[in-house]
């Protein structure tokens, strides 16, 4: 039993190391600091709340924040950005918000949810911290 609980609290511990979930965003999660990755993903959530309000009011939503970025800015774990899978998700990513960015009148909703689900693929695939948070920003 013992042994058991040790392990399971290696395995919880690994997870939260693995990707900073989201207890209180405000707070440097890591005792280093945040990562210029994690900084960049707040700054892109706190962007897309914005977005989301301007969708609703039924206007065109600006992209304000760096998100080509994502491919280079470093991250709290040495290499998690270095995956294949990361750099694909990434990529489909950037397609989705330039999509979102040439979007016609009448099209924002569609490539803003386009947008969204990008982030959530990622994050489901490889960070599943935030994604209670990131539902948020679903219309
Ligand atoms: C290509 C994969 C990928 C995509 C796409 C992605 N994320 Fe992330 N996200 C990550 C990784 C990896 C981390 C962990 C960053 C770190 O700790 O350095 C992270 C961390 C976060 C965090 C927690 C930051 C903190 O406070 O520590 C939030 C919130 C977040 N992402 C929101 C988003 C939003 C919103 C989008 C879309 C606009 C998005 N992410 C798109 C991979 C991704």
């Amino acid at each position: 039993m013992k042994k058991l609980l040790v392990f399971l609290t290696l395995v919880a511990s690994a997870y939260l190391l693995s990707c900073t979930t989201d207890a209180n965003a405000k707070k440097p999660l890591n005792p280093n600091g945040d990562s210029e990755l994690a900084l960049l993903m707040r700054a892109m959530f706190d962007d897309g709340m914005r977005m989301k309000a301007q969708v609703q009011r039924g206007e065109k939503p600006d992209v304000a924040v760096a998100f080509e970025k994502i491919h280079t800015a470093t991250p709290t774990e040495a290499g998690k950005n270095a995956t294949e899978a990361y750099t694909a998700f990434a990529l489909s990513y950037v397609q989705a918000v330039k999509a979102l960015k040439e979007a016609q009148p009448g099209e924002a909703e569609t490539y803003y949810t386009g947008m969204v689900n990008a982030c959530l693929n990622c994050h489901n695939a490889v960070c599943p911290g935030p994604v209670v948070r990131i539902k948020k920003m679903l219309l």
